[in-house]
């Protein structure tokens, strides 16, 4: 009789643990109740590397760029089990843009940060700004392709995933786990995003919450961009990622000290409109149709904590802007160490839960 293992949360990344846990031999039950602000479903779903480098954050960066490696692989074996992934991405490239010389500097600091990593966005003119977002507006003023960092839609890929889970043997349930002990498992794995504190003693695990819109287009309205469009606007971040019917525009970041505040903040929502539609004023002519707000689970260092927290107990927590990026990276590092002898990757190491004072 093969082992069994509860995983604790239904997002991206919980879901993803389950999946390959079940195709690597465990009973595997997969915990996932409903839970307002739970990150997955609030994303933009970008895959983003160069999109969401920041001067300073190396070690982010490294990881982010070790989990890209891991997509087509992901996406082929999504498609082997026959999804369509034609409705999961939804962009291929990602263009970031600047609006006045102060957000230039900056996104010039970021440009110089990546080719650090060998990573060289391709400066364009206006004219390939414009095939790649055409509503882009007058006041964008210095342009750089990431060629091939695209972007998934978030609700797609976890709905393919939960049913790659399913077909592999998961067992799900909207159950709510309160204690990690009640769980009838030889093995837990707790992914309960800023939840998982709860769960788990001693993990330094900070929400920040974030709103984001999701915008329809009427028939009228000129097209959704090709790109991922990323935008340093008079000091602020705004992104627009494209989806079939609208965009996804995002988002803010703050420190909330209440995980049960998950209303969108009305300074929030409206700092993303106007810098949305000063980015690019076609969007004027959308609709609003979701205003969402999550909580992004983020750690001292930036890097999630992946790793034992005890001899039955693995958390993997702390994705904070890039849950959905690295989830296949961390369910194949948590897939390693349930396994005996477990994983000799360099990440286990960097991201082990017990690596702060
Ligand atoms: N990765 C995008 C965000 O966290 O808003």
């Amino acid at each position: 009789m093969s082992a069994r293992l509860a995983v604790v949360g239904g997002g991206v990344i919980g879901s993803m643990i389950a999946w390959r846990a079940a195709r690597n031999g465990w009973r595997t039950t997969l915990h996932a109740p409903d839970i307002a602000g739970a990150g997955t479903s609030v994303a933009g779903g970008m895959l983003g590397c160069a999109g969401e480098g920041r001067p300073g954050e190396d070690a982010v960066l490294e990881f982010a760029l070790a989990a890209r490696e891991r997509w087509p692989a992901l996406l082929a074996d999504l498609e082997q089990s026959g999804v369509d992934t034609a409705d999961i991405k939804v962009a291929r490239d990602t263009l970031l843009v600047a609006a006045d010389s102060s957000d230039a500097g900056h996104l010039r600091a970021v440009i110089d940060h990546l080719a650090a990593f060998d990573v060289r966005p391709e400066a364009v003119d206006r004219s390939r700004m414009r095939s790649a977002a055409s509503m882009l507006g007058s006041s964008v003023r210095r342009g750089h392709l990431v060629a091939g960092e695209g972007a998934v839609d978030n609700r797609a890929l976890l709905a393919a995933v939960r049913c790659g889970a399913r077909e592999a043997g998961v067992t799900v349930t909207a159950e709510k786990v309160c204690r990690v002990d009640d769980l009838d498992a030889d093995q837990v794995v707790v992914a309960a995003g800023s939840w998982t504190s709860d769960l788990v003693e001693g993990l330094p695990v900070t929400a920040e919450k974030g709103e984001i819109l999701r915008l329809s287009r009427p028939p009228t309205a000129p097209p959704p961009p090709d790109a991922v469009v990323r935008a340093r606007w008079r000091g602020r971040s705004v992104y627009v990622v494209p989806r079939r019917d609208g965009v996804v525009v995002g988002a803010t970041q703050y420190e909330t000290g209440d995980r049960g505040d998950t209303a969108p903040r009305v300074g929030g929502v409206s700092d993303l409109l106007i810098d949305a539609t000063e980015l690019m004023p076609g969007l004027a002519e959308y609709r609003v149709v979701e205003i969402g707000s999550g909580l992004r689970p983020t750690t001292p260092d930036g890097l999630p904590l992946v790793g034992r927290s005890d001899a039955r107990t693995i958390v993997a927590v702390g994705h904070g802007r890039n849950g959905i990026l690295t989830a296949p990276l961390t369910a194949e590092l948590v897939v390693d160490l349930l396994d005996d002898p477990p994983s000799t990757s360099p990440w286990v190491a960097r991201l082990d839960p017990r690596r702060f004072p």
